[in-house]
């Protein structure tokens, strides 16, 4: 017998840079019913570049949801209560495809990919000093990040590509556009649709009239008739064409850190977390305002919670490299095995011991914005060994979220009392006690780190013509919450971290 269910269930798919996974919640209480995951490859072709394969994407998200599925029927949950799919996916990753076979034209240019640099270099001279109107438009600064350029690199470089914008074959889309336009229906009547928190992403959407921007797109030479229709984060785009569920409406779709926004209720004006997947990402709830940053954080668009519903904005800061390095010591030194690991060898020694380790393998997102950095261990001698390594690691990644969460303070003028965290990482209690430390406030994590879902079905299930989630804080009666309190004295705090500021000035300059 089929086992009864609190509620309606919605399912969402969290596509990150590192991971792929489809979790399925009650959508009365936010509990977690049953979830997959699969790792995705990254592959580095040259020094700098970062590619991933969208059909690599795409197979692991229907994998993801078969699994699911066959784990909610082991478990007697009838899948036919799902009434909803919600997608979020890491944002800039920029993939372009051919509308008629479905077949991707080049591999998925990454966020962290760095062949853009001299693009980058060469369209800045062409910005007036004192009219940056790529910054007043996008709210973001001209970087290797952002999608606008990596469209561009494909457009000059990629054959295939050429040849299909020529003949109106070609799609472009972040890793949102190419999955919904998949499970939608593919060549054979997919939507070609984004939302406004992707757009907001690839440089050529304008955050104010949240339309395309023909002066950028001239800018950045990009043939409109390839972007995706912009819609909100959460209506119903289309059905679920195949697979277990099939018929089933996506109607919910965010990047993943406005995802994450969502799924820690980060619903006024002030409140903010911080996601620790690949990357790191702080984001503050600026509600409708747009405020522009005087200390190297992005203006982005936050979230708009159906067609008619107002648009929210938020201040934030991206690191590019936190989950990142552990996978690096993983794979590329081998120093552990699996991921959890880590926390076992930092625990051994509980210091670093003097040895610092700025990861800026894709130079230095915020504060710095300074693509000439890379990543450095020093403080080293012959005492070090890999445990004090394991541990600079996990430091670096606290002191990257405190120069982003100083950046906020200066920018918001109120500092914050308390961290909110989410995110695979923060099931590593040591790191989340070195942050409570380095930041010197409490850091609160909810028992559910899967925030970021979470937040991708809450708008799948809110949106109209759906209507199975309230967005009230009693449909999160599941998720309970767990508090890290400061636990060295404030002094020692700051030498750390001013020591770790000169590394990161060592850092810099290395690339010319
Ligand atoms: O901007 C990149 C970001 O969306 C990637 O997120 O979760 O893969 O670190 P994640």
């Amino acid at each position: 017998a089929k086992k009864a269910v609190l509620g309606p269930l919605v399912g969402a798919v969290d596509q990150g840079t590192s991971s792929t996974r489809f979790l399925v919640f009650n959508s009365k209480t936010a509990e977690l019913l049953s979830h997959h995951q699969v790792e995705i490859k990254q592959e580095f072709p040259r020094e700098g570049w970062v590619e991933q394969d969208p059909k690599e994407i795409l197979h692991s998200v229907y994998e993801c949801i078969e699994k699911t599925c066959e784990k909610l029927g082991q478990l007697n949950i009838d899948i036919s209560n799902i009434k909803a799919i919600g997608v979020s996916n890491q944002r800039e990753t920029t993939v372009v495809w051919d509308k008629l076979t479905g077949e991707p034209l080049y591999n998925a240019v990454v966020w962290l990919d760095l062949r853009t640099q001299s693009t980058v270099e060469s369209l800045s001279k062409r910005i007036p000093g004192n009219n940056n109107f790529v910054k007043s438009k996008t709210g973001l600064p001209l970087s290797t990040y952002f999608s606008a350029v990596k469209l561009r690199w494909l457009l000059d470089n990629v054959r295939k590509v050429q040849k299909a914008v020529e003949e109106d074959r070609a799609l472009f889309g972040t890793v949102d556009s190419w999955l919904i336009w998949s499970l939608t229906g593919g060549a054979s009547g997919g939507v070609h649709c984004t939302d406004v928190t992707n757009a907001s992403r690839t440089m050529l959407f304008n955050i104010h009239s949240l339309e395309w921007d023909k002066e950028l797109c001239e800018f950045f030479e990009i043939p409109m008739k390839i972007l995706p229709n912009v819609r909100s984060s959460s209506e119903i785009y289309g059905l679920m064409k195949a697979g277990a569920l099939e018929g089933v409406p996506i109607s919910g779709c965010l990047g993943d850190q406005s995802a994450a926004l969502v799924g820690q209720m980060c619903f006024q004006d002030g409140q903010a977390k911080n996601t620790y997947g690949t990357g790191c990402f702080l984001l503050c709830n600026t509600g409708r305002k747009c405020v522009v940053s005087e200390h190297g954080l992005l203006t982005t668009v936050a979230y708009k919670l159906g067609r008619d519903k107002p648009v929210y904005y938020a201040l934030e800061g991206s690191v590019a490299i936190a989950g990142a390095v552990i996978r690096w010591l993983r794979d590329n030194l081998g120093i552990i095995k699996t991921s959890e690991e880590i926390e076992k060898l930092a625990k051994e020694v509980g210091t670093s011991y003097g040895c610092y380790f700025v990861p800026a393998f894709s130079g230095l997102y915020a504060p710095y914005w300074e693509p000439s950095a890379r990543g450095i261990i020093c403080g080293l001698t012959q005492f070090t060994n890999k445990c004090h390594i394991a541990f600079a690691a996990l430091e670096a990644v606290c002191f990257q979220t405190r120069e982003i969460l100083d950046a906020m303070n200066r920018d918001c003028g109120i500092p914050l009392s308390h961290l909110q965290v989410d995110g695979g990482m923060t099931n590593n209690k040591i790191l989340m006690q070195l942050q409570a430390d380095i930041l010197y406030i409490p850091v609160v994590k909810p028992s559910m780190p899967e925030t970021t879902a979470l937040g991708a079905a809450m708008a799948a299930g809110a949106a109209e013509g759906v209507g199975v989630w309230s967005l009230e804080p009693e449909d999160l009666s599941a998720v309970t919450m767990e508090r890290f309190e400061p636990q060295i004295n404030a002094e020692e705090s700051e030498i750390r971290y001013s020591t770790w500021k000169k590394a990161v000035m060592k850092s810099m300059g290395w690339v010319t």
